[in-house]
């Protein structure tokens, strides 16, 4: 049945507060390297409890430059999740090294400790560990693994801005760590990452990186190592300022569309929810992610959950059977199969931070009918 009825899968929260911030900008003339960047690094680092942050156009860029950072070259492996968005992995590939995948954990998607253990050899040289939809890897195991291995540690936290991870935020633990602002995150720049570092050496490094290679003392023609232009603009740091300010509001806002969604589902036979909290980790709501019973027909869901208007994506396909990734390294199925078979039954529903009640009921019982069982 045709319905006019629209439920976008994500959609930003952005009001006069940023539309204000953007004009002050505008009127200013300050639209690159000015001063609004440096507020904006300012506010997000004692947002996320850490000393320093630079910002970045993407959280991609911000993964790249820490894997340069880190000193990853051609050579050596780095050992990261096939249960994540393409960036974790990507990162590694740039710099001419060989992403190699350890399995997740079936309950919290995040990367098994002991699998990353396995898939150690004498080329590893970092592992990019990620907190998948905003739920906290195992950072204190992975951060005491690689420092007996003697491996960097880079936490993708794209998607986790605002969870805690034994009692502190997610950047706080002396990592560096990399955060994204595309619109279906918790904040947005439209564009936009920031990367949070505890080293001072290693800030000045990334905004010498992220700015063609310049540094604070040298001229604008000056360059004093190879660099990229993986600047933010001032325009988007006022955005992500006017967000800043109310990221209490949104993650309260998010938390509470995931609670009700919990008790609308709770009562569909088979599907699973995503993990819950325990006293070590905090999710910061980022997607709302649902596993399908092993025998339900997911393409079907998709088609029929379309038909009423709901929009839905296939979170996510696993890096190492992506095209590219099969021609260039050679990965086939079965390489990791926890994330193989959670990765053909999971699927993100509707979720931000002002999807309404009457939606989310919608939604629900949309996903009863076409799953057979309401
Ligand atoms: C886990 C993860 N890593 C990296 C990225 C890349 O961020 P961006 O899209 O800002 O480059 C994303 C965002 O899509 C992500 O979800």
């Amino acid at each position: 049945m045709a319905t006019t009825r629209r439920v976008p899968l994500s959609f930003p929260w952005l009001d006069e507060r940023e539309e204000e911030a953007v004009a002050e900008v505008l009127r200013s003339g300050r639209l690159s390297l000015g001063p609004t960047i440096d507020r904006f690094e300012e506010a997000f680092a004692e947002v996320v409890g850490a000393p320093y942050a630079a910002a970045v156009s993407s959280g991609t860029a911000g993964l790249h430059l820490l894997c340069i950072a880190a000193g990853i070259g051609p050579g050596d492996e780095v050992v990261t999740s096939p249960y994540s968005f393409v960036a974790s992995a990507n990162c590694a590939v740039y710099e001419g090294a060989t992403p190699v995948f350890a399995d997740v954990d079936r309950r919290t998607l995040n990367l098994d400790p002991a699998a990353v253990e396995a898939a150690i050899t004498d080329r590893t040289r970092a592992v990019v560990a990620v907190d998948i939809y905003g739920y906290p890897c195992e950072l204190d195991e992975l951060r005491a693994l690689c420092e007996r291995r003697g491996l960097a540690l880079i936490e993708d936290a794209c998607e986790a801005l605002g969870a805690r991870y034994r009692g502190r935020p997610i950047g706080s633990h002396g990592l560096s760590a990399v955060f994204a602002f595309y619109p279906n995150k918790q904040i947005t720049t439209g564009e936009g990452g920031m990367v949070t570092t505890h080293s001072e050496d290693e800030w000045r490094l990334l905004r010498s990186l992220r700015n063609q290679g310049r540094t604070d003392s040298g001229g604008w023609l000056e360059h004093a190592r190879l660099g990229f232009n993986y600047r933010l603009d001032d325009v988007r740091a006022a955005i992500g300022l006017g967000q800043l300010e109310k990221l209490d509001g949104i993650l309260a806002a998010r938390r509470a569309v995931a609670m009700r969604y919990g008790e609308l589902l709770a009562g569909i036979d088979g599907l699973a929810l995503p993990c819950e909290d325990d006293a070590d980790h905090e999710r910061s709501w980022f997607v709302f992610v649902v596993t399908l019973p092993a025998d339900a027909d997911r393409e079907r869901v998709i088609l029929e959950l379309g038909a009423h208007g709901i929009q839905t994506a296939r979170y996510l396909p696993c890096i190492h059977l992506q095209p590219y990734m099969r021609e260039r390294f050679g990965f086939r199925e079965g390489l990791c199969p926890v994330a193989e078979e959670l990765s053909a039954r999971t699927l993100a529903l509707p979720f931000h931070a002002r999807l309404d009640e009457e939606d989310q009921a919608y939604v629900a019982s949309a996903l009863a009918d076409a799953l057979g069982r309401a």
